[in-house]
Parts: structure tokens; sequence; C-alpha cells
């Protein structure tokens, strides 16, 4: 392990620009869980009765029920050691991207904490899946500041104070596209890198699964942190299996 420890500490230092993406497995160790792992959500729950538009339009009580039990589950976890060091490295070094497909905010909150009272945004993610901590009006749009949830009934959901259309939690659902802009900028990142950094992600959604090959496909070279092995692991230069929490701070921080 410490072999490819070392390598994979090694391409970063030297590496120009770095991308990084992570999935579901960086906040796994803070509690919040993974989708596809054992205790994933799509093992008890079924993503087309609660993450598409169609299930929205069908019943949005069930899906803002859900949603508001994800949020209050997220808002009792904090960043982990993994999330904290990818930040702090961040601030330290020019040209690293974080591209998150999580919607839990941790790696913005991380950023925030670990730059104090200095500006945050070299550390401040590209969320391309949207965030939870945030609202989206079903009709015209407008993005807010979340707002408490009643799902008693459809008639005590939120609603949009520009147009009373029902207000959805600002995540990306499956079969929707990905905001232009976001994706522009995720893309870019991964397009000019010269390593691109995959952390706990079964790179199985797409279009985020394809970044770390276009990274590759500009002579790029990709390092995975994952305990498992994914349709990823074949193509890195670094396979790093582990967890996030452990790994990270090994390879991006000062001390290791
Ligand atoms: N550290 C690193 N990786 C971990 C850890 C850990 N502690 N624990 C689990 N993992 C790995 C798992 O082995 C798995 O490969 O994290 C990955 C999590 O995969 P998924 O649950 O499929 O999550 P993710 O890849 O982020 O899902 C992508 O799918 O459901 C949609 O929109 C949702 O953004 C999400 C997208």
């Amino acid at each position: 392990m410490s072999e490819s420890i070392d390598r994979a500490r090694t391409l970063l230092s030297d590496a120009g620009a770095v991308v990084i993406l992570t999935g579901a497995g960086i906040s796994a160790e803070s509690g919040v869980p993974t989708f596809r792992g054992p205790a994933g959500l799509w093992k008890s729950f079924r993503p087309e009765d609660l993450a598409t538009p169609e299930a929205f339009a069908r019943d949005p009580r069930l899906v803002w029920e859900w949603y508001a039990w994800r949020r209050t589950l997220v808002a009792g976890c904090v960043p982990n050691a993994a999330h904290r060091a990818l930040a702090e490295w961040a601030l330290r070094r020019d040209r690293v991207t974080i591209v998150t497909q999580n919607v839990d905010g941790l790696h913005a909150r991380a950023a925030r904490e670990v730059a104090g009272g200095r500006d945050a945004g070299a550390a401040l993610p590209v969320e391309v899946h949207g965030s939870l901590l945030r609202d989206r009006c079903s009709g015209c749009d407008a993005r807010t500041a979340p707002v408490a949830v009643d799902a008693t009934s459809v008639a005590t959901l939120p609603r949009c104070t520009l147009c009373g259309s029902l207000l959805r939690p600002d995540v990306v659902w499956f079969g929707e596209m990905l905001d232009e802009s976001v994706l522009a900028a995720a893309d870019g990142a991964a397009a000019t890198a010269d390593v691109c950094l995959v952390v706990g992600t079964s790179a199985l959604v797409h279009p985020a699964a394809s970044l770390p090959l276009r990274t590759r496909a500009h002579g790029g070279m990709v390092i995975e942190v994952n305990p498992e092995e994914t349709p990823l692991s074949r193509m890195a230069e670094v396979v790093i299996r582990g967890g996030a929490a452990e790994m990270i701070p090994m390879l991006v921080g000062r001390t290791a």
C-alpha cells in the first residue's frame, strides 16, 4: 500500500492541475448513507418512486417526506478528515478543482470551516447533482434557501413565493439534465487536468462517471481511492483500496 500511496502522492504534487471527483463514499465515514453499498439508500428505497420528475409529479408528498428525512440526517453529520484534507489542499495550492456528485453539502462546509476568515472559494465544490441544502421552484425554476417541510399532505408542501408552484429539492433527478454551466465547469476542469483523483464513487452514473475519461483522453492520469473495485479501476494509474478518511490525508496532507 505505501508504494501506491507514495506514487499517488508524487503524481499529485507534480501535477500542474488536478481535478477531484467525489461520490457518496467520501461521506460514508461522516454517517451519510451511500446509494449502492450494503446499507445503501437504493437497497431500501426505489429511485423510480423518489428521485425522478415523474415520481414528484405522481406523489410530491412522498418525495418531500424522503428528502426532508435525508436533510435531517445530513444536518446531523459533519465533514470528515477526507473532506477537510481536500479543502486544505485546494486552499494551499493552485489549480485544484473539487467536483462532487454529493448533494450533502459537506465539501462546502469543510471549505468554509478550513478557510476560517479567509476566502473559501478555491475549495468550494462544483456540485454536479445539485444540493439538498437548496430548494428550486418546479414552475419558474427560482432557487431559494431550504424551507422547513411539512409533508403531511400536498396542501402543506412548500410553495414558491413568486409563482405559487410547488418547491422541490434543488437536486438532479434520474432522467434530468445537469445544469449546463455546472457541467461545463466540471468538464473543463477534467479536460485540462494532469491528474483526476477519484474518491468514493461506483462510477456508474453518467455524465459524472465520464469525467475521468476526459482527463485520460487529454493524456492525464487517474488515481482511484475506493475500498472496492469499480469500472474505473482498470484504467487507473494508481488504485488505493481503503477508506477516504484514512487515505486522503495521506495523499494530500502536509505531514504525510
Ligand atoms: N471511502 C471511500 N469509498 C467508499 C467508502 C469509504 N469510506 N465507503 C464506500 N465507498 C465506495 C463504495 O465502494 C462505492 O464504490 O463509494 C462508492 C459509493 O457508490 P454509490 O453508492 O453508487 O454512490 P455514487 O457513486 O456517489 O452514486 C452516484 O448515483 O444515486 C445517484 O445521484 C446519486 O450522486 C449519486 C450517483
